[in-house]
């Protein structure tokens, strides 16, 4: 029988799996894909690039990244039966919920849903890649009584996100801006999202059953949720003059600081210096430097009282918020870098399968007698 010993937790420190996919590194704050630094992805390549190598295991030549990209913009399409589903849901739904719920029906349209090859399923996976900003745009704009735009098939992933939600061809700087975003929420190993995902692969069920285990998973505010969490801290906190007073009264009440700590990094997360370093200049472009300002603020009084450091959702947060994005969407756009990774990760377990199926300890009642049913109280 298994006992309180072999227990952890959460899971925290035990080891679920292989993969060749992304390391995080803790102790050097490092994170790589497919053994390239994300810090020179963001920097040297774009988000289409990174979902190429994750998919495939290797940058693509210009040839290569030339038929991806043209695949992916032609497949930004969504069916209009789909579409007319994403109209009627109600105005009241989370946008992560329409967006589980529209992965989930955009399976009963694909007639290789039940083929799992790796081809059928990098296949779905490019085309799931392509539909997800979309179903994301169009959802935001019916809730906003606004017409749906069509997608424009020569734009980059982060152009045509931007295009598809305002309408309007988009800034050079919040082009780029989004684009790093994607590139660091694309992949990071056995994170909860992904694990669910691999569950669901593991028992051989379909790759977008697989994906909306991991939308669902990646929804909650302790995961991806942060992001919108932590700009509404940043605005109930209201100026950099309040952060300090704010932080440490809401640390005295015991609140959780949204964007604060990390189940595996403890001295910092690879990705916050890239965030926090665009957040600093896009803030001076638009002169809107308060928000790092308080950042700034917030992140030494976690360090000082805490030794907790921002992962990743936190200048994330203020970053969107300074490209206008619409708060409720930070989780989604999320969700439509992150399927990249997910993809590669189910992709990885159906190659090397093992159903998972871990084991608990039972603290229950046991021996217990059996009371017929005209007798119980
Ligand atoms: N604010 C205040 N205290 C915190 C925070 C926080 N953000 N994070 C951890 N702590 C405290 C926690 O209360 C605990 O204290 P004590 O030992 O006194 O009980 C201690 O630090 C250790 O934390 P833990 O809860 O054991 O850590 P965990 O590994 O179970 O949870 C976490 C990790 C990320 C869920 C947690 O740090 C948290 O809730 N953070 C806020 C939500 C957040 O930012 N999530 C984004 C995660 S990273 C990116 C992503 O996946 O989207």
């Amino acid at each position: 029988m298994p006992d309180e010993k072999s227990y952890s937790p959460g899971l925290e420190g035990v080891v679920a799996g292989i993969s060749s996919v992304s390391e995080v590194d803790p102790e050097k704050s490092m994170l790589i894909y497919r053994g390239y630094d994300v810090h020179e992805l963001a920097e040297r390549a774009t988000y289409e690039e990174v979902v190429y190598l994750l998919l495939m295991g290797k940058l693509p030549n210009r040839k290569e990244l030339s038929e991806f990209t043209g695949f992916i913009g032609h497949e930004r399409h969504i069916p209009g039966d789909l579409m007319d589903m994403i109209q009627a849901y109600p105005d009241t739904a989370h946008p992560m919920d329409a967006l589980r719920s529209a992965v989930s029906a955009l399976g009963l349209y694909d007639k290789t849903t039940s083929d799992l090859s790796h081809n059928a399923t990098v296949e779905k996976a490019m085309k799931l890649i392509a539909k997800i900003p979309t179903i994301i745009a169009a959802s935001h704009r019916f809730r906003a009584d606004l017409d749906v735009v069509d997608p424009d098939p020569r734009m980059t992933c982060a152009e045509s996100f931007l295009h598809l939600l305002t309408g309007k061809k988009p800034d050079p700087l919040a082009v780029r801006a989004l684009d790093v975003s994607l590139v660091l929420y694309a992949e990071h190993s056995f994170n909860a999202s992904t694990f669910a995902a691999r569950v669901t692969a593991s028992t051989l069920s379909d790759y977008y059953s697989s994906i909306v285990s991991a939308i669902g998973t990646l929804k909650g505010p302790l995961h991806g949720g942060a992001n919108e969490e932590a700009i509404k801290m940043m605005l109930e906190i209201g100026s950099p003059a309040k952060a300090e007073a704010w932080t440490l009264e809401a640390l005295a009440k015991k609140r959780l600081i949204m964007g604060f700590g990390h189940r595996v990094y403890k001295k910092g997360d690879s990705r916050v210096p890239i965030m926090r370093k665009l957040g600093q200049e896009l803030g001076e472009k638009l002169n809107q430097p308060q928000w790092h300002q308080m950042a700034q603020i917030i992140e030494e009084v976690m360090w000082r009282e805490k030794k907790l450091p921002p992962n990743v959702d936190f200048p994330c947060g203020y970053v969107y918020y300074m490209l206008k994005l619409p708060i409720p969407l930070y989780t989604p756009i999320f969700a439509a870098s992150r399927v990249a990774g997910w993809s590669a990760h189910i992709i990885e377990q159906y190659e090397h399968n093992r159903i998972m199926r871990p084991t608990n300890i039972y603290n229950g009642p046991k021996e217990v007698t059996f009371t017929p049913l005209e007798q119980r109280p």
